[in-house]
């Protein structure tokens, strides 16, 4: 027997024209990802986030830093694509000009098969020179990756020789300008906007839904917890991604089955 709500956002994701899946780290929980707020052990836990993950804790100490998020791409690297990162793309798969839009710096959503997933907040997977902002090569992840982290020194730009930098968004720093704007101009077009696994309380991103709702688009919601998009939410799916997302897919799209 499906759930009414999971039936009502199923009936919606079959007649959607053009829809957003807004996510968090909520969405990629399951897959055993540190969040942002988890991944302040070991070497890092007297530190707190706003204190690591800003442009000066790099300058003051770039190992410290660069170590931090090497540790957190190892640990992504050694994660799997949940059955929602799945479910998310069987949802691109079947409904015409899906957007997906994360908040997320991890490549679950690529990993699983999203196509383009739009980054807010960066990525993991991006590294650039923390001068002339040319993208730096990824290395293999740590093997060795010591479970309490360690300092890593920066590698060095190969064309002006200044320390590689993570390419996520930290604390005092602007979107990707690009990346918000298309991302707010797909919430604006949409029909439907599934949001996934997030706080709702970081700006800009947190717009994104706000968006959505504004210029008339059936807002779903799939999270445990409430959070201040319930007031936006035509349907409000209490519940993990993981388990969420597969039954919402089946009732869409696999009629007959639960
Ligand atoms: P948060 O850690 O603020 O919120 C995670 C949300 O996921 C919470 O609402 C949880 O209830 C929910 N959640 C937990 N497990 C879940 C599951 N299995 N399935 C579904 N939902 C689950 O993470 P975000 O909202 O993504 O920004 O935080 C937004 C931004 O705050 C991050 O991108 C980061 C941080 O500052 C930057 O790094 C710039």
């Amino acid at each position: 027997m499906t759930d009414p709500g999971v039936r009502e956002a199923a009936d919606l994701l079959r007649q959607a024209r053009r829809a957003v899946v807004f996510t968090g780290a909520g969405m990629s929980a399951e897959s055993g990802v540190p969040t942002f707020r988890d991944a302040l052990t070991g070497l890092w836990q007297r530190f707190d986030a706003q204190a690591l993950a800003t442009p000066e804790a790099f300058h003051d100490d770039p190992a410290l830093v660069w170590g931090w998020y090497e540790w957190r791409r190892t640990a992504v690297a050694r994660a799997l694509p949940n059955a929602g990162h799945v479910a998310v793309a069987a949802i691109e798969a079947r409904v015409p000009h899906t957007v997906v839009v994360t908040q997320n710096v991890d490549d679950l959503h690529e990993r699983a098969g999203s196509v383009d997933p739009l980054h807010l907040h960066g990525s993991l997977f991006a590294p650039r020179c923390s001068a002339c902002a040319r993208p730096a090569p990824v290395s293999d992840p740590v093997v060795d990756e010591p479970a309490d982290g360690r300092r890593v020194a920066p590698p060095s730009c190969g064309h002006c020789s200044a320390p590689i930098r993570p390419g996520v968004v930290w604390f005092g720093e602007a979107l990707p300008g690009e990346t918000l704007e298309t991302a707010v101009e797909a919430a604006a077009s949409c029909d439907v906007l599934l949001t996934v696994g997030t706080s709702g309380l970081v700006y800009p991103a947190a717009e994104i839904p706000q968006v959505a709702a504004r210029f008339g688009a059936a807002v779903i919601q799939v999270n445990p917890q409430r959070t201040p998009l319930d007031a936006v939410a035509a349907v409000n799916l209490r519940g993990r991604a993981a388990e969420v997302l597969p039954a919402l897919v089946r009732a869409a799209w696999e009629t007959g089955r639960a």
